[in-house]
């Protein structure tokens, strides 16, 4: 081979020939994703010239994301919520929301099945950390209430762990409920102040980032998930503002609409309150 124009028209070629195999495909949007990735993965070999020892690390490393993954972990979403991915998606899925409250990644402990429980109700079964108070209210675009919205609720103990993530320390359930608001749109809880924590470091991402001196930390931060009819369902997150790693969340989900402030009760210094307030899109809504 005399220069490099014969290779980029035979990786050319290869793509058409491709392009063209996936004319015949019946399901459109998938082929088009297809060729839009073949097509870039093509770019990215060309653009990089991998060794064949590299490109053969790069699929060991796809193969220990797939073994990592099962019932109780999800090293696949990790890799995508952790390459900012998750919240890309997220982030254009909703790009005329207004004064929706933005959506955030809900993040592999939260639970379907967590329990109902009365206004006011404590989420905290194994009575360990700092009291919080939550008093919320839900609101749809024009700011009137949304009666009746189903508000579940889901976070970290103090040291940043997920009852799921510990079934033999924490209670089942602990730390986690769901509330419906009242005729005016509100929902009062009481739970513990959650700690930030950081991504598993023991997986393939994990160690990949670690390799990249890239952090893993997530900020102290509360799961809500919104739903009430005519309306879309919200998931989002309530970060804790004063969290010192607010600027790092390795996960891009932090926004100013989503900073909460833990205010110390007064009279009370161990003793916090948290207000939120969220805005909910029409089901029609763009
Ligand atoms: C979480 O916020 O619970 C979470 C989200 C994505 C990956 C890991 C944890
Ligand atoms: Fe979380």
């Amino acid at each position: 081979m005399v220069d490099g124009a014969p290779a980029a028209e035979s990786q050319d070629a290869l793509l058409e020939a491709f392009a063209e195999r996936l004319g015949a495909a019946r399901e459109e949007r998938l082929a088009q994703g297809v060729l839009a990735l073949v097509g870039r993965l093509h770019d990215l070999i060309r653009d990089l010239r991998p060794t064949p020892d590299e490109f053969s690390a790069v699929l060991g490393f796809l193969t220990d994301v797939g073994h990592n993954t099962d019932a109780r972990r999800q090293e696949w979403v990790l890799l995508a919520d952790v390459l900012g991915v998750s919240t890309l998606v997220e982030d254009l899925s909703q790009s005329a929301r207004g004064r929706a409250t933005p959506s955030t990644i809900a993040g592999p402990f939260y639970r379907p099945d967590a329990p109902d429980l009365p206004d006011g109700a404590d989420l905290c079964r194994d009575g360990r950390g700092q009291p919080l108070d939550i008093a919320g209210q839900i609101s749809d675009l024009s700011g009137a209430p949304i009666p009746q919205a189903v508000v579940e609720i889901w976070h970290a103990n103090a040291q940043g762990c997920y009852e799921n993530q510990q079934p033999d320390l924490q209670p089942e359930f602990n730390l986690r409920g769901r509330f419906r608001a009242d005729a005016s749109g509100r929902f009062s809880c009481r739970t513990i102040r959650p700690g930030g924590y950081m991504l598993p470091k023991d997986g393939p991402v994990g160690i990949l980032f670690q390799r990249l001196g890239l952090g893993l930390e997530r900020p102290a931060h509360i799961h809500f998930r919104v739903a009430a009819p005519g309306f879309r369902t919200l998931v989002t997150h309530v970060f804790d503002r004063d969290d010192p790693a607010i600027g790092r969340d390795a996960l891009f989900a932090v926004k100013p609409e989503l900073l909460g402030e833990f205010r110390p009760v007064s009279d009370h210094p161990e003793r916090f309150a948290l207000a939120v307030r969220f805005f909910l899109a029409p089901e029609t809504h763009p």
